[in-house]
């Protein structure tokens, strides 16, 4: 295939910092589940773009240690893009549990039937066809299209964002400094290898240049490294002043029945904050921050006592949930089930309702 043709000045010039980059990379390259090894040669062929897609929508705003056992667990049980299309969304939500950000799964399963029933099964192969799939942004079309599709695609992330400024000194404050950026990475970015390429700076990001403490003499950057000149790498990103996260209020009730063994699930509805997820069952959390607390709050009445509170943060606001708990003779609702605490891990609880739950366990046998 074809990609619009990109000026590289800096690429590939020998002694240049792209050259730098793919050289470290060749011997320091971590071995990750989803990577193909360096191909210093270009000959070897590019990964199967399911398993890089598959990797890029878990690591958005996750780590690769957290990653790693979900996308081994993943590619076991849906080793194929029609395979995940074909499974059930509560399954994919599930085995998703306690990645977070749950949008993912649901964004993961809609762009797996798009690709499964719309594109025969194959990725399309440009970064611009690519972020018009469900849950594929600029990040992430550009990385399956350098790692997958060998598209000198300019890839930026989080890392090599604090990897760039640095180098170039970039003083603009982000998110202003995006454009700038993103220039820069283009004119790095090779012809050839540009997978390699935008790997090694995030491997360059997670392992040398990271946020406090730099290891410079160990970076394949150095020579070229502007901010390491002046002293000062630990400047940049320059970053504007944050706003304050609101914080929302709500409250979760744990029902147990008499023989402590077992809580009350539902499944929350499908749009919205968890959407579709398993929850202890709860209030709304209200964005005026008055969400319904206290026993009068819970969806069905109950002996409930308060049992402690949990903090979770979300993207754009932090939530403080109080935790109730009580123990019931009756099914107390049409809509959700028994649950056998043994048996919890099962149930794809996502981490605050699990969070909830470490809480609200302790009930019974105080009430013993
Ligand atoms: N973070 C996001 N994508 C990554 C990748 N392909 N390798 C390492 N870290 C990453």
């Amino acid at each position: 295939m074809t990609h619009r043709s990109q000026e590289t000045a800096g690429a590939l010039k020998p002694g240049g910092p792209t050259a730098a980059v793919l050289a470290w990379y060749d011997t320091h390259a971590r071995d990750l589940p989803w990577r193909r090894p360096p191909d210093p040669t270009g000959q070897v062929p590019l990964p199967d773009p399911y398993r890089i897609w598959l990797s890029e929508i878990m690591l958005q705003q996750t780590t690769v240690a957290a990653v790693t056992a979900y996308f081994k667990a993943f590619t076991e049980r849906w080793p194929t893009i029609e395979a995940l299309a074909a499974a059930d969304e509560t399954e994919i939500t599930a085995a998703w549990a306690g990645l977070g950000y749950y949008s993912r799964a649901r964004n993961l399963h809609a762009c797996a039937r798009m690709v499964a029933n719309d594109y025969g099964g194959r990725f399309p192969e440009s970064a611009a066809e690519l972020k018009r799939l469900p849950g594929i942004g600029d990040y992430t079309s550009a990385a399956i299209a350098a790692i997958a599709f060998g598209e000198p695609a300019p890839v930026v992330d989080g890392n090599i964002e604090r990897v760039v400024t640095r180098l170039f000194r970039i003083g603009e404050p982000l998110p202003a400094a995006k454009f700038f950026i993103r220039a820069k990475v283009a004119d790095l970015t090779p012809k050839k290898r540009p997978g390699d390429f935008a790997q090694a700076m995030m491997d360059i990001g997670a392992t040398i240049c990271v946020p406090r403490r730099p290891a410079c003499l160990l970076c394949p950057l150095r020579p070229d490294c502007e901010a390491e000149k002046a002293g000062d790498q630990t400047a940049y990103p320059v970053k504007a002043a944050k706003k304050a996260k609101p914080r929302r209020r709500g409250a979760a009730y744990a029902a147990f029945d008499r023989s402590g063994q077992h809580v009350w699930l539902r499944r929350r509805v499908s749009k919205g904050m968890l959407g579709g997820m398993v929850e202890v069952p709860s209030s709304q959390w209200s964005s005026r921050g008055d969400g319904a607390t206290g026993p009068d709050g819970a969806p069905f009445s109950a002996n409930w006592r308060k049992v402690g509170e949990v903090e979770h943060g979300f993207t754009h606001f932090d939530l403080t949930l109080e935790v109730f708990a009580a123990a019931i003779d009756e099914v107390p609702e049409r809509e959700g089930w028994w649950a056998r605490l043994d048996d919890l891990a099962t149930e794809g609880l996502p981490t605050l309702m699990r969070k909830a739950m470490d809480l609200a366990i302790a009930f019974p046998k105080q009430s013993e």
